[in-house]
């Protein structure tokens, strides 16, 4: 729709420093500097940012992590962990506010209890509290690239467990040909989910193949503790491959279905954010390139790269699939 299109334009796809205030974006660009100043590094506490932006304290399944890394995900030559600190004061999570910094907004979420629906073309529909998924799935550290859309990145130690433990839980029937991932919904405490021209609640899908990969991972923590709020408690995608936004935070709902579910941002401008949107530095966005991307800690500009490196382990999901616009 018209209207929804332009306001899209107005506040995501701007260059996130054009996107965000001036004030934040410049206390923003103070903090990566600090970080990389090593011995120098400005507190956080100087700069009036919460000294503990990771509310993990009081969560039941903090005695959970940290988990057992497991080595055979590594970042690649050249990429270190992005700090804590960046990645839990730095997030997209509209249903808290249309900029970068949400991470105090987010802490109005609730995630206990907390639980979720499976459902569809399932042998066993259920609806499960997340400490009993939890004791059920066999939890591990991955160290994850991430690759926004908005053309910035940074790396991740998640915890959580492969999809496909969940699939073989959920055991779902032949007419399973996609996985729709829904996000709560309560505008009572998420002041964005009043903007009513957003399609709410936010919605992610993949393909049932995409779900059994070996990279699709259910995140429950990172850094060693359970995930905070704002990065998606308790329950969030990492499918590190393609564009950020498909990797959908605190969701509710996973339903198996074998029509393509329409997602979120498809619905606001499916030109500019359509359903498979693998990461490919040849592919640009209609108003961007996708060539570089902007290390989150360092500030520095390195090239992009095809499924996010991750090609060894995707690309084979893609080979019948041409005809599709898998970069997109
Ligand atoms: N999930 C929900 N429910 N709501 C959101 O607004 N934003 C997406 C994705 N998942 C979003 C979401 C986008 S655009 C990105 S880039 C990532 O979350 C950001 O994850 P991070 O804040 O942990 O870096």
């Amino acid at each position: 729709m018209h209207f929804k299109r332009n306001f899209v334009k107005k506040i995501w796809d701007l260059p996130d420093h054009k996107a965000t205030s001036e004030d934040v974006f410049l206390n923003r660009r103070q903090i990566v500097k600090g970080l990389g100043m090593g011995g120098l590094a400005i507190s956080a506490a100087k700069l009036g940012l919460p000294t503990e932006a990771h509310a993990s304290e009081g969560d039941p399944s903090a005695s959970l992590y940290p988990v057992t890394r497991n080595e055979k995900y590594t970042l690649g030559e050249g990429r270190t962990l992005t700090p804590e600190r960046i990645n839990t004061t730095y997030n997209n999570f509209y249903e808290f506010g249309s900029h970068k910094q949400i991470h105090a907004a987010a802490q109005a979420l609730k995630i206990r209890p907390w639980e979720i629906a499976i459902d569809g073309e399932v042998e066993k529909p259920m609806t499960i509290g997340i400490d009993d998924l939890l004791n059920k799935m066999p939890l591990e550290e991955r160290l994850y690239r991430f690759r926004c859309v908005e053309a910035w990145s940074m790396t991740v130690p998640w915890s959580g467990f492969e999809m496909s433990e969940l699939i073989k839980l959920a055991q779902p029937n032949a007419n399973a040909k996609y996985v729709r991932f829904e996000t709560f919904q309560d505008e009572s405490i998420a002041p964005g989910q009043k903007q009513f021209w957003y399609p709410w609640p936010y919605v992610e899908a993949i393909t049932i193949e995409e779900a059994m990969n070996e990279m699709t991972f259910m995140v429950t923590g990172a850094y060693g503790k359970p995930v905070p709020k704002q990065m998606g408690a308790p329950l969030r995608l990492a499918l590190p491959w393609k564009y950020g936004f498909k990797s959908i935070k605190s969701i509710k709902k996973i339903t198996f279905t074998n029509e393509r579910p329409v997602s979120f941002w498809e619905e606001l401008a499916a030109k500019e954010y359509g359903f498979w949107a693998n990461v490919n530095p040849e592919v640009a966005h209609p108003r961007w390139s996708q060539a570089t991307e902007r290390d989150l800690e360092t500030g520095e500009r390195i090239p992009s790269v095809i499924y996010n490196g991750y090609g060894e382990q995707v690309a084979d999901l893609y080979k019948d699939l041409q005809d599709q616009p898998l970069f997109m």
